[in-house]
């Protein structure tokens, strides 16, 4: 494993970082109808991660495991299992980063980025995730209702308090979160070290505004969905009939909408040369995907830390690889025409 900073603060993290939005889900569903998180087997990978070097760990109040959007019946899965997992390891061996921001309670302030949300939530994500302190404490997605001073205010007030350490943001508009930098700067507050985003081959939207933003400020890109949720793999494309296939409890035969959003005629044609990319250099896709975002660090010279996830140990096992995979300037040339022209 290799370790980078954490942006521009002092602290090192594994280059990948393991997600839990999504875990592995039983074939059996629960009372609510939806398909119960098989725990065991989230356990023995969230394990298996920390043997093979991974100290950095991604979760949010609001992930379930098992849903896209959770309701309020499942909010909190992900914090209790990985809390679960806290109590098998040195805690100080690791860095906890959680999220706030989503519905998570019934109230009109059971949502949200005031104090009195934040206040609620970090005790809720201290007693699920079985820990005294959060490392890196982020905010979600925009509260527009919530003064931006007010949730500096707060999220200040959490780290004086030790029971956070660093603060990053997530899904902000470049706009905003150079606002809350220049907040930070004026009032004398604690500053992101980190923002968090929807980055691969074939979502680069970020490039045209947030990542100038991560550049001028030092702050640690958080890559979400870096394999566009497992579309960057070999599991949905017949190669020889170059046509779609859906292999059964996958995330696209699991959320119809997932489905809807992946497969379309652009993103096969990447993925039919991505293919021959790969099997060129004798790796598989999702390698070929992670190893671009690691060598897109040298190229805008920021942190980039994939978060990945994993519903088995082959994926996690194929995943990591990708740490030795080393990409020419030539091969970042191929991917760069194919995403151009795409
Ligand atoms: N801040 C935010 O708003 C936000 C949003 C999304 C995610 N995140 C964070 O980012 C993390 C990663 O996001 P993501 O899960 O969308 O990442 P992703 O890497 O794009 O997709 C992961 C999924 O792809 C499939 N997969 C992974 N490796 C594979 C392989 N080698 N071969 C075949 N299939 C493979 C698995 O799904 P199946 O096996 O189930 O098909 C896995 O759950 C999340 O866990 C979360 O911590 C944050």
């Amino acid at each position: 494993m290799k370790y980078v900073k954490l942006g521009n603060s002092g602290v090192k993290v594994s280059q990948l970082c393991l997600g839990t939005w999504h875990l592995p889900v039983l074939p059996e569903l629960d009372e609510y109808g939806v398909h119960k998180v098989d725990k065991e087997l989230s356990l023995k990978l969230f394990k298996k991660a920390y043997d093979l070097g991974i100290t950095f760990f991604d979760t949010a109040n609001r992930y379930a495991g098992s849903m896209q959007t959770a309701d309020l019946n499942h909010v909190g899965t992900s914090e209790r299992i990985l809390g679960e997992f806290l109590k098998s390891i040195d805690r100080e061996s690791i860095i906890l980063a959680t999220k706030v921001r989503g519905k998570m309670g019934p109230w009109p302030h059971g949502e949200g980025l005031s104090r009195k949300h934040i206040m609620w939530q970090i005790k809720e994500s201290l007693k699920r995730l079985n820990t005294t302190y959060i490392d890196l404490y982020q905010i979600h997605w925009p509260d527009p209702d919530t003064p931006k001073l007010e949730t500096l205010r707060t999220l200040d007030s959490l780290v004086k308090q030790g029971l956070v350490y660093y603060i990053g943001e997530s899904n902000h508009s470049a706009h905003d979160i150079v606002e809350f930098m220049e907040l930070s700067e004026r009032y004398n507050l604690e500053k992101f070290v980190s923002m968090q985003e929807r980055y691969n081959i074939i979502d680069r939207r970020i490039e045209a505004d947030k990542i100038p933003v991560a550049q001028r400020y030092g702050l640690a890109l958080l890559v979400y969905s870096p394999l566009h949720q497992g579309l960057l793999t070999a599991k949905y494309v017949d190669f020889q009939n170059k046509t779609w296939k859906l292999p059964e409890l996958s995330r696209a035969s699991l959320f119809e909408s997932v489905k809807n959003e992946l497969f379309n005629d652009r993103n096969l044609k990447i993925l039919l040369e991505l293919n021959d990319i790969a099997k060129e250099k004798g790796i598989t896709i999702s390698q070929l995907a992670l190893a671009w975002l690691i060598k897109r660090q040298e190229e805008l010279n920021i942190t980039i830390i994939p978060i990945i996830g994993v519903t088995s140990e082959n994926q996690l096992l194929e995943n990591i690889e990708s740490l030795n995979v080393n990409l020419s300037s030539d091969d970042m040339k191929r991917i760069e025409e194919l995403t151009r022209q795409s």
